[in-house]
């Protein structure tokens, strides 16, 4: 059984919950991207990239909501995970705020470009999306965009940056992912595992 999990703020939790549903997890050592214990073998990928790992052959993965939606790729995604909560919104320059319907020809920088068309397409407005790998923020700072989409969390980042959230698009949360053929082959498997989840979740919330 094969795991990729998100390097970066969500590993921890991630870990945390799949000791709690009896999966211990080995860190790599070093700079290796990969550990094995107890006949499972761990993979550390880039967080907007496990979907992908998890499309191709991964068994399992864990990444945010916000990141499936995103990358849009074809896996089974059967539970909600109890932790990753926080929201993607769309944030102006403080003294600049407008309602939604004033952004028609807004260009806005974002680390989720698909998600910022799909939702401006379906509103009926044109926006011109400037794709970002992070630092978002500095965008709209420098005013090389009107307008960031992006995740807010506890809302210090957007504070120091003299930032306003006016409109929050989703809420979001880790989820867990499953190869669509491991869901077939290991069925039985995987129908234990997302128990476990279920009861995990009910028993902390
Ligand atoms: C995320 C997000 C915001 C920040 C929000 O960035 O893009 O910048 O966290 O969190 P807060 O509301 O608690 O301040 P991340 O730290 O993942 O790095 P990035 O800037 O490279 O995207």
């Amino acid at each position: 059984m094969s795991i990729a999990l998100p390097s970066g703020r969500l590993l921890k939790d991630s870990k945390l919950f799949l000791e709690k549903i009896g999966i211990r997890v080995k860190e790599a050592s070093n700079r290796e991207l990969i550990s094995s214990e107890n006949g499972y073998m761990f993979y550390f990928p880039r967080v907007f990239d496990v979907p992908v790992y998890v499309e191709n052959g991964v068994d399992l993965g864990i990444c945010g909501s916000d990141v499936v939606l995103e990358r849009n790729n074809d896996v089974y995604v059967p539970i909600e995970l109890p932790f990753g909560k926080c929201r993607m919104s769309i944030i102006l320059p403080e003294e600049k705020i407008v309602p939604l319907e004033n952004m028609e020809g807004y260009r806005i920088a974002t680390k989720y470009p698909e998600i910022t068309k799909n939702f401006f397409n379906e509103k009926g407005f044109n926006v011109k999306v400037l794709k970002l790998n992070g630092a978002v923020e500095l965008a709209a700072k420098t005013r090389i965009a009107d307008a960031i989409v992006d995740i807010v969390d506890t809302g210090n980042t957007i504070k120091a940056n003299n930032l306003k959230e006016v409109y929050k698009m989703m809420d979001i949360s880790a989820v867990l992912l499953v190869n669509r053929i491991t869901q077939k082959t290991k069925f039985d498997f995987i129908n234990d595992l997302i128990k476990k989840a279920k009861d995990y979740k009910n028993n902390i919330m």
